[in-house]
């Protein structure tokens, strides 16, 4: 069962990072100072990783796992799962719309030079919004603890987070919104 849980571990805390990355991403153009910025956005892309490298692990774990029966197909063919197909559909469509906001969010000092890559890059980095809500509906789906206290009350502070910091975020000051668009 080492596996079985090493990966249920897994998926909890790559959940965890991925909404810490949200909520610092989400409060990121009221911070004003550059030096805050700078640590800010190093947090968020660090939180980003550590969560790619969790997903990573989550991922390889539920394969390996002899406990449960998932086929490696389902991360091409995210519908043909013979285990809880409608959960793992809806945790590997995270897994694309996450992977792919972390490839553009990776291009990106490559890639400013391009006039057209700017203007297209916060409309294609909504696909880490995407992705988390996507993940929190995974998790509320697929996990066995899912209706346990504890799981419930992690699921539910993701949600709360970025629920505030969206708030906070939507909140700005006209003058931050321009700073933002410096
Ligand atoms: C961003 C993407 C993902 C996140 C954040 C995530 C997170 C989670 C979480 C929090 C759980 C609940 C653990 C528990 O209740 O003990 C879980 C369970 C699970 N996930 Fe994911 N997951 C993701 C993607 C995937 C993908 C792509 C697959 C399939 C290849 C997958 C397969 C599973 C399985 C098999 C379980 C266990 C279900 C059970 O407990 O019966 N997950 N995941």
């Amino acid at each position: 069962m080492t596996l079985w849980y090493l990966a249920r571990a897994a998926g909890v805390v790559t959940m965890v990072m991925f909404t810490l990355s949200a909520v610092l991403g989400m409060v990121m153009p009221r911070i004003r100072k550059p030096e805050r910025r700078f640590w800010l956005q190093y947090v968020h892309r660090s939180a980003a990783v550590t969560g790619l490298v969790l997903l990573t692990t989550h991922v390889v774990a539920v394969i390996a796992d002899t406990y449960v029966s998932i086929s490696p197909t389902v991360l091409y063919w995210p519908f043909g799962s013979g285990y809880r197909p409608f959960a793992m559909a809806v945790g590997v469509l995270a897994l694309y719309s996450l992977v792919l906001a972390s490839l553009v969010g990776a291009s990106r000092g490559r890639l400013a030079v391009s006039a057209r890559f700017a203007k297209y890059w916060r409309k294609l980095h909504i696909a880490a919004s995407v992705g988390w809500l996507l993940s929190i509906g995974h998790a509320l789906l697929a996990g066995t603890d899912r209706t346990t206290p504890w799981m419930l009350s992690i699921t539910v502070t993701c949600l709360a987070a970025v629920a505030i910091a969206g708030a906070y975020r939507l909140n700005a000051t006209p003058i931050s919104r321009a700073w933002r668009a410096q």
